[in-house]
């Protein structure tokens, strides 16, 4: 169907590796009380992507019935390679290829701000049963302040940057990503004004901070900052090919590589204070019974 999401937005990497952390066993109990989700319901996930919430869908739902679905199909095969026991399909969350009440939970992480409203919630509304539950999650604000080690920059690095800016804002506009965003007052209020009923929303504000943390998650997080800055890097080949040699991109990539290598081996010997904070709101709506 396409690929543009997997090669010139966020890379397969990035997304698995940060939303591994987003949906880690330490916050089971936060989302699984507020998605009331009854066993051996048939849950749909839309816009999928890599496939990091289908995976912790189906270690907290062992008996459930899951699906992820998403436009981009080197996400689907990137998922498909990973993670067992999901259903994994190509498909537009504009035009869902199930038929009518075929799920009793349809739920998303970021990708409502991406899609007309309309048809976004019509479609859920349409496969889900009677009674069925909507649950949208999405990213609100995040702070994310890197150790000096990895922030600081070489006037190489600088200039490279520089130069290729445009092109991160061209593809943003090109593909009408975020075009449809909600703040927290008007997700709630659009769901209701398409039809879901008994929306509640909840908050949860998630700690990414190296220090503060067990050596494992520690190392964990460290290596989600480092997957979204090489991915970046890589993506330079899609976006700006024409503007970015390929030796520029090595080194900048080995210049990368080697302030991650640096950032981990002050884990433990001498605290960084580096953090990475997330805040992720979750809204829940129900179809009409
Ligand atoms: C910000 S990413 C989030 C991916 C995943 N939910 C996660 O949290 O890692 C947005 C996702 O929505 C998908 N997407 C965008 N428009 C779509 C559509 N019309 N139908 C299905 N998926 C779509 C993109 O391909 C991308 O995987």
């Amino acid at each position: 169907m396409s690929n543009y999401w997997s090669t010139l937005v966020q890379l397969p990497d990035t997304l698995m590796t940060s939303r591994r952390l987003r949906f880690s066993d330490r916050l089971k109990a936060f989302y699984t009380g507020f998605f009331g989700i009854p066993g051996g319901s048939k849950i749909l996930e839309i816009g999928c992507g890599p496939g990091a919430l289908c995976e912790s869908l189906r270690r907290w739902y062992p008996d459930c019935d899951i699906t992820g679905l998403d436009l981009d199909e080197d996400f689907i095969s990137y998922a498909k390679s990973r993670v067992p026991g999901v259903n994994f399909i190509v498909g537009n969350a504009e035009k869902l290829p199930f038929p009518n009440h075929s799920f009793d939970v349809t739920i998303s992480n970021t990708v409502a701000e991406h899609i007309d409203h309309g048809s976004f919630f019509g479609e859920q509304l349409r496969v889900l049963r009677p009674g069925g539950v909507c649950i949208v999650l999405s990213t609100r604000g995040s702070t994310h302040l890197p150790a000096p080690c990895i922030a600081e920059e070489s006037d190489f690095e600088r200039d490279i940057w520089r130069r290729v800016e445009r092109h991160f804002l061209e593809t943003k506009d090109n593909f009408g990503i975020g075009k449809f965003a909600m703040n927290e007052q008007e997700l709630p209020q659009i769901m209701e004004k398409m039809g879901l009923m008994n929306i509640e929303t909840g908050y949860i504000s998630i700690d990414l901070t190296p220090d503060c943390t067990d050596p494992e998650t520690a190392s964990e997080i460290i290596e989600s900052w480092r997957a979204n800055d090489i991915d970046a890097v890589k993506m330079l080949r899609n976006l700006a090919g024409d503007e970015v040699g390929e030796g520029e991109i090595a080194r900048l990539i080995g210049l990368t590589e080697e302030k991650y290598r640096r950032r981990l081996g002050l884990l433990g010997r001498e605290r960084q204070w580096d953090c990475e904070v997330v805040q992720m709101m979750a809204a829940r709506g129900t179809a009409r019974g």
